[in-house]
C-alpha cells in the first residue's frame, strides 16, 4: 500500500489567519494541504477559490491538493493550475468527458485525481484508474466540514484497494469527510492512504493534531 499522508482541509481553518494555519500544519509535518472549492451548484455551499489559492501559494511549500466540487471543472483547470495547485481532483459526477479532463490536467503538468460521492459505485472509475494519480472516495456528501462519517464507505475503500491490488496498481486512495482520531485506523486498515481532515486538525491546536494523527497511524 502507498505511504500514509495527511491532507489537512483548510475549510475548517480560521480564514482570517489562513497563512499561519497552513504554516502550522506544514511545520508539524503534514505533506499536503486540502483546498475545497465549491460553486453552490455541484456542492450546496461556497468556499474558497483562485485568489485564495494564489495567496496561500506564496506562503506554503505544501503539496496543494485542490478538490473541485464544481460543475464544468474543465473550464477552470488552467486557472487552478496557474494559481498553484499541484494535484487537481475532479468529480466523476461533474465530468461528461472524464477521460479528456484527466488528460488535460496532466497536460498542464499537474497530478490528476478523480472523486466519487458516497453513493457513486467504485466501478465508475475502473477504466480510468490506471490514468490517475489518486482516487478520492468521499466519506460524507460534499458541501460542509464537520459532518459524520458514512459507515458503508469503509466497504467501498476495501473494495477499491482490493481491486487496485489485483490490477497491480498502487494508486493513492484519498478519503474525505468525518475522519478523526476515532476512525482513521478503520479507513487506513481498509486501504485508504491519503487522509483529509478538516475539523479534526483545525479545531484546537493544528500542529498538535497533525502529530496526533501520525502517532495514531504509527501505533497500528
Ligand atoms: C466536504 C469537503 C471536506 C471537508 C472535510 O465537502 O470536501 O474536505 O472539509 O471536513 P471534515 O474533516 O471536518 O469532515
Ligand atoms: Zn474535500
Amino acid at each position: 500500500m502507498p505511504e500514509f499522508k495527511l491532507s489537512p482541509s483548510v475549510l475548517a481553518a480560521d480564514f482570517s489567519r489562513l497563512g499561519e494555519e497552513a504554516e502550522a500544519v506544514e511545520k508539524a509535518g503534514a505533506p499536503y494541504l486540502h483546498l475545497d472549492v465549491m460553486d453552490g451548484q455541484f456542492a450546496p455551499s461556497f468556499s474558497l477559490g483562485i485568489p485564495v489559492i494564489e495567496s496561500l501559494r506564496k506562503r506554503s511549500g505544501l503539496l496543494f491538493d485542490t478538490h473541485l466540487m464544481i460543475e464544468h471543472p474543465e473550464h477552470y483547470l488552467e486557472a487552478f493550475a496557474q494559481a498553484g495547485s499541484d494535484l487537481i481532483t475532479v468529480h466523476v459526477e461533474a465530468c461528461r468527458h472524464l477521460d479528456r479532463v484527466i488528460r488535460e490536467i496532466h497536460s498542464l503538468g499537474k497530478k490528476a485525481g478523480v472523486a466519487l460521492n458516497p453513493a457513486t459505485p467504485v466501478e465508475s472509475v475502473k477504466h480510468i484508474a490506471s490514468m490517475v494519480d489518486m482516487i478520492l472516495l468521499m466519506t460524507v456528501n460534499p458541501g460542509f466540514g464537520g459532518q459524520k462519517y458514512i459507515p458503508y464507505c469503509t466497504r467501498k475503500i476495501r473494495e477499491l484497494r482490493q481491486w487496485l491490488e489485483e490490477e497491480k496498481l498502487d494508486t493513492d486512495i484519498q478519503v474525505d469527510g468525518g475522519i478523526g482520531l476515532d476512525n482513521v485506523r478503520e479507513v487506513v486498515s481498509a486501504g485508504a492512504n491519503v487522509i483529509v481532515a478538516g475539523s479534526a486538525v483545525f479545531r484546537g491546536d493544528p500542529g498538535e493534531n497533525v502529530q496526533a494523527f501520525y502517532r495514531c497511524i504509527e501505533s497500528m
